[in-house]
């Protein structure tokens, strides 16, 4: 029975209401409104309703009740995608599920060095529960205040620390999740060995929401640092930038913790529509890096670690200027530099988003060569590549030429994200690093991932999701029709 009618989506509504009460299955308007657009504003869906279950027990149920109903199901968190990931489609005819009510921190244990959280607590929270408890949760993200654990499992996120601690499926011991019939399967293991057959928790990390529901986390905690020491660079090149990440990594790679890379562009708009952020230089640069040092080992000399390599690398043209930070204060101020990227670049206009990969040593390249081949296509587009330099990961991102109409700009969006990915394939690299593919990057999966790939996946939904009802429209392209 698939619901069609009136009358079947109220019986639906109904039972649902039954299960997570009414205050928990919102229909109004002005209530579901903030959960059917993405934070992009690029998509905007419409749904039966939204529901909001208070734990696995109701969230299993309700997934049985669609899955009875043939009602796509549509799991969110913050809501934070970069890809349309969590907004649903236009017919009106999915649920949008909600699992803000669900962000308990369960347990954290110091010991075995792990924390025990719901998938609607938000990455901050988290982050502070294994503060509390002397540890460190090591992801971080710009949207860690809003991202969800649920939601950033589901798109293996990567972010600031990746170059030091991995992306979120490093992170993660077990996993509790809801399955496509409703079932639950409880694998919250924190095991640090357990080869006990397929990694069934690999296969729901970054699946985007497509497989199953994802209701509850162990996650992997580090020791608090004892030392940190942040550095911002004026740098002359993109190749500067790879040769100090280099003589970085050469010197203490336990202690590199971030190396992020800005554009002289990107830093300018920061500077020109964020509040409150000034360059600490008396002159701006080309290019810059934000470097992050931290180890729990007390009396490292992390400070000499870094005086040491950022002389060599003046010595050698690498670095123009750099400032070390002095205080806690004067960390956040250098880190707000790199994190208010994203806003700003939203201030200046339309911009089209790339978030690419390739190896670490071809970065250089790839922001020389995708800057050119932008330029020949739409004369007076602004390139402003940015972010994660030491895993590889540029956020190729393109802001429209001054004055140019932002809808027309948009419009093109395709032929700007074929034109970088094109380059990106020469350079050995790949389409989606870090925020996943969505709704924003499906059609470009069989170009990329066509045929055993491809195929393989097909076969893992279908044996997990046989009626196709979770996070339809998401990451696989519609299939072909049957000969
Ligand atoms: P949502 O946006 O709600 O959902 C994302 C996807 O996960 C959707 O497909 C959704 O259906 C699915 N999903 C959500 N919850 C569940 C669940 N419980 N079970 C199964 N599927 C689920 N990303 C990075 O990787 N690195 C960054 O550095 C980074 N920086 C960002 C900075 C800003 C300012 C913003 C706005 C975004 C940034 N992102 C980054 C992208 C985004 O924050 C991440 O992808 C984040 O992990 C998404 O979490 P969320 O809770 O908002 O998920
Ligand atoms: C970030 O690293 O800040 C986000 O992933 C970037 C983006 O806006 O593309
Ligand atoms: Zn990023």
């Amino acid at each position: 029975m698939s619901a069609t009618s009136t009358a079947d989506s109220a019986a639906l509504l109904d039972a649902l209401r039954g299960i997570a009460g009414a205050a928990g299955v919102l229909t109004d308007p002005q209530d579901t409104a903030g959960y059917l657009q993405d934070w992009r504003k690029l998509y905007r869906g419409r749904a039966l309703a939204v529901v909001r279950p208070p734990d696995t027990a109701a969230l299993a149920a309700i997934v049985r009740r669609c899955a009875a109903a043939g009602v796509g199901m549509v799991p969110q968190g913050g809501n934070t995608s970069m890809a349309g990931g969590a907004t649903p489609s236009e017919d009106g005819r999915q649920v949008v599920i909600s699992l803000a009510r669900m962000n308990r921190v369960r347990d954290v244990d110091p010991v075995d060095f792990s924390l025990t959280v719901e998938a609607g607590a938000t990455l901050k929270a988290a982050q502070d529960a294994a503060a509390a408890a002397g540890c460190l949760l090591p992801l971080s993200i710009s949207a860690e205040g809003s991202a969800q654990i649920g939601g950033v499992l589901a798109t293996n996120a990567g972010g600031n620390t990746t170059v030091r601690f991995g992306n979120a499926r490093d992170l993660v011991l077990g996993l509790e999740v809801v399955l496509a019939d409703g079932q639950v399967w409880n694998g919250l293991r924190r095991l640090r060995k357990d080869n006990t057959g397929y990694c069934l928790r690999q296969l729901f990390v970054g699946a985007e929401g497509t497989l199953g529901i994802i209701t509850a986390a162990v996650l992997k905690l580090a020791p608090q640092p004892r030392e940190v020491e942040v550095a911002l660079c004026g740098l002359p090149s993109p190749e500067a930038a790879l040769a100090l990440f280099t003589r970085l990594q050469r010197s203490d790679p336990a202690a590199l913790v971030a190396f992020e890379y800005m554009s002289g562009i990107g830093i300018g708009f920061v500077l020109r529509h964020i509040q409150g952020v000034a360059l600490p230089f008396a002159a701006p640069a080309p290019h810059y890096a934000l470097i992050e040092l931290a180890t729990p080992r007390a009396e490292a000399g992390l400070r000499t670690v870094l005086e040491e390599a950022l002389t060599a690398a003046m010595d050698e043209g690498d670095v123009l200027d750099a400032v070390i930070a002095e205080s806690g204060a004067q960390r956040a101020a250098l880190w707000r530099l790199r994190e208010e990227h994203t806003e700003a670049q939203a201030r200046e206009g339309a911009s089209v988003k790339n978030d690419v990969s390739v190896p670490v040593s071809r970065t250089p390249e790839l922001i020389r060569r995708a800057t050119a081949a932008c330029e020949a296509l739409i004369p007076g587009i602004r390139a402003v590549p940015f972010g994660h330099l030491g895993d590889g990961n540029i956020h190729f991102n393109l802001e429209q030429p001054p004055g140019a109409d932002p809808a027309a700009f948009l419009a093109q969006s395709h032929a700007i994200m074929d034109t970088v990915a094109e380059v990106v394939r020469g350079l050995d690299g790949s389409f989606s690093a870090e925020h996943g593919l969505g709704r924003l990057k499906s059609y470009m999966l069989p170009l990329w991932r066509g045929g055993a790939e491809l195929d393989a996946m097909r076969r893992i939904k279908h044996a997990l999701d046989p009626l196709g009802l979770m996070n339809p429209g998401k990451v696989l392209p519609e299939e072909p029709p049957a000969e």
